[in-house]
């Protein structure tokens, strides 16, 4: 029997980090001040409120939602699992309060029970290894009632369908 040392969540994990200094670069990432930064609070304003909540924000990335979450007040707990991805991160946020960046896996957040009023993570679901074990632990951290704001798409379809389009892939590889 043979065991990898090297497996996919560590292969994914590596996959953000190399991209960490030209995340932000990428069309729909940043979200600029102005109609944009708007429009991506409006649904998080509509669905949690004016008041100020405790929200751990999961795979933060850069820290670009991390902005429009702490625009509207709220104390933040803001994870991922690349260092790489968090230092960019740190460095937007430097010294701002109500913010804590912390290195831990989205699907294991090792937070306490009952412990904050909303989750929200932007482009990780589609990411994940084990999204029904994720599901399960994001409803342990939440305080009875809490709200989850899932924002995602099927990027990996896109890339597929793109590449399978432009005649990059066989048939045999889809
Ligand atoms: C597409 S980026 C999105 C970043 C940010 N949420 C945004 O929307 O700008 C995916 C992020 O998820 C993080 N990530 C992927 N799987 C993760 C996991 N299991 N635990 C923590 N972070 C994870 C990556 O390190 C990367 O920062």
């Amino acid at each position: 029997m043979t065991q990898a040392n090297f497996d996919l969540k560590e292969e994914i994990r590596d996959y953000w980090s190399r991209r960490s200094e030209t995340f932000d670069l990428a069309f729909g990432h940043r979200i600029p001040r102005g109609p944009e930064f708007d429009a991506w609070q409006k649904p998080v304003r509509d669905h949690l409120g004016l008041e100020p909540l405790r929200i751990l924000e999961l795979a933060c990335g850069t820290g670009e939602v991390t902005a429009l979450l702490h625009d509207l007040g709220h104390d933040i707990t803001a994870l991922d699992f690349s260092e790489e991805m968090l230092a960019v991160a740190r460095r937007k946020h430097a010294g701002r309060d109500r913010l804590r960046f912390i290195l831990a896996d989205a699907e294991n957040p090792m937070e306490p029970d009952a412990s904050f009023d909303a989750v929200v993570c932007r482009h990780l679901v589609w990411t994940l290894t084990d999204p029904a074990g994720a599901f399960v632990e994001w409803r342990r951290v939440l305080k009875p009632g809490g709200k989850l704001i899932v924002f995602d798409g099927d990027w990996a379809g896109l890339v597929a369908d793109r590449r399978h389009r432009s005649g990059q892939w066989t048939r045999s590889e889809l």
